[in-house]
């Protein structure tokens, strides 16, 4: 398991200008993430994803998320997240460490 402490950083400086994590957090240009481990993707109410993602159908775990942010536009075609990827394994653990603990 990664560390969830260092994870929240790299959120913070990667991720948060997009994404709010609280429960019941708004939307921003990427959807809240509360409660977004074990949840199949494209789901969270009220938000406008792209086609490809509503479709993709994965459930988000250890392995889809290692997947999705290290390359986002391979793993969904079309996805409208503006990201590169994080080429950082360790940075990708920690950073799914810290997505596992927003319930
Ligand atoms: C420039 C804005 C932006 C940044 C930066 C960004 N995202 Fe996203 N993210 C989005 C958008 C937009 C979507 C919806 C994509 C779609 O519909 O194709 C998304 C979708 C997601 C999803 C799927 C959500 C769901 O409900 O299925 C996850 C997980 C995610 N992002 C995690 C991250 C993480 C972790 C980071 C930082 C490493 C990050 N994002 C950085 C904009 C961003």
């Amino acid at each position: 398991m990664g560390n969830a402490e260092n994870g929240k950083a790299l959120f913070k400086k990667m991720c948060a200008i997009c994404h709010t994590t609280g429960k019941d957090g708004k939307h921003r240009i990427g959807p809240n993430l509360f409660g977004i481990f074990g949840r199949t993707c494209g789901t969270a109410v009220g938000f406008n994803y792209t086609e490809q993602m509503r479709k993709k159908g994965v459930v988000w775990d250890e392995k889809t998320l290692n997947e999705y942010l290290e390359y986002p536009k391979q793993f969904i075609p079309g996805t409208r997240m503006m990201f590169n990827g994080i080429k950082k394994a360790e940075e990708r653990r920690d950073i799914i460490a810290y997505l596992a603990t927003l319930k």
